[in-house]
């Protein structure tokens, strides 16, 4: 049932505190880190696939084993396998990340990647469903079932198991030590805690801002490094349950065409990781979008330096980077909801999608 909610996407969205919880509860003495490490560390080389939502935790992964683990892990789209497979032997590693564990395009790129003697890792929210039932070692997300098209808990949910694997990865390899990863592993702990707030703090700020999302036909999600895989979620949120065209993509590309189309009042949300050489980065490109009259929507640090240069700031508390995904994309999630209903649409059942795709 809904609980009281006037939706399940709000309802999943509420709940992530505890998923947060449960997941890290649950890896913590989940003996299937161990073993998904060691084929890691055995592994020639590293790809992670997935499609849609879970694609965009895939892209963190990648960028965290490099950041963290200085190890080269190729993303790809799970419906694009067949431009990548051919390079996979019995030497590599996939990692298929699925929340239901029964989309099609997933599995057959597990499957093109199994033929060729591919080892597979998978991160699924469905015990025993088809993904995990094909891999080698399934690693979980305890976020509960997830009704709303949307994908919501789950998201946060994996991006939680994926640093986990990425910090065992970099404590196991030497590029992290015992005390770092101990740190980053206290902030993932913390991470159900602080998204409580974040939600109380930030829902009646997200129902403002749809009031005058409502009006908007486009708006650009940007970012750089770890949070450009929560702008494109941010992106996607929006699109899908509100039918408004939104588009995602690292900040350093706007001079390279996208800022063609800014012009006065364009809405730009920039998700912006708490680190301070990445604040300096995207500095400079509110700064370019300011000059073209765009309205900047910043979801960032309550003590960013850049505070005055945003007209809408969502306020998250200050945490490690290591969280963005976690922090920083339930207030978007928030906004495209409260839009979807302030333009009379039901979030839970999107027009022309489905939960679970499983048609090629
Ligand atoms: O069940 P999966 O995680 O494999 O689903 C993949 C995508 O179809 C899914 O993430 C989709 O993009 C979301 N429902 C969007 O919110």
């Amino acid at each position: 049932t809904r609980g009281g909610y006037a939706h399940f996407m709000l309802k999943e969205i509420h709940e992530q505190p505890r998923a947060l919880k449960d997941t890290y509860y649950g890896i913590l003495h989940d003996v299937a880190v161990g073993e998904a490490v060691k084929l890691m560390h055995d592994a020639d080389k590293i790809y992670v696939t997935a499609a849609g939502t879970s694609f965009h935790a895939s892209y963190y992964f990648s960028l965290l084993m490099s950041i963290l683990g200085k190890r080269l892990v190729i993303p790809f789209i799970a419906s694009e396998y067949e431009s990548y497979y051919l390079t996979a032997s019995d030497k590599d590693l996939l990692v298929v990340v699925s929340q239901s564990g029964e989309t099609m395009d997933a599995l057959k790129a597990l499957r093109a990647f199994r033929n060729r003697g591919a080892g597979v890792v998978a991160v699924s929210n469905v015990v025993d469903s088809a993904i995990p039932r094909e891999s080698n070692i399934a690693v979980y997300t305890r976020a509960g079932p997830e009704i709303g098209v949307a994908a919501t808990k789950t998201f946060t949910t994996q991006t939680l198991v994926l640093s986990w694997l990425a910090i065992a990865y970099a404590e196991a390899s030497g590029s992290l030590s015992k005390s770092e990863a101990d740190m980053l592993r206290g902030w993932l702990g913390r991470s159900g805690e602080v998204v409580g707030k974040i939600i109380a703090r930030l829902e009646p700020v997200a129902k403002r801002l749809a009031e005058w999302f409502r009006s908007v036909g486009n708006a650009y999600y940007l970012s750089r490094s770890i949070g450009v895989p929560v702008a494109m979620e941010g992106a996607l949120k929006l699109k899908e349950i509100a039918y408004i065209h939104a588009e995602a993509y690292p900040a350093g590309e706007s001079k390279h065409g996208p800022i063609a189309l800014v012009e006065e009042g364009f809405p730009v949300i920039f998700t912006i990781p708490n680190r301070e050489d990445l604040e300096k980065l995207l500095l400079g490109n509110i700064q370019e979008m300011k000059a073209r009259g765009a309205v900047i929507i910043g979801v960032a640090s309550e003590n960013t330096g850049l505070s005055d240069q945003l007209d809408y700031h969502f306020r998250i508390p200050d945490t490690h980077w290591i969280l963005t995904p976690i922090t920083h994309t339930p207030p978007q999630q928030l906004l495209a909801y409260y839009t979807a209903v302030s333009k009379g649409y039901d979030p839970d059942k999107p027009r022309n999608l489905a939960k679970t795709v499983t048609v090629e």
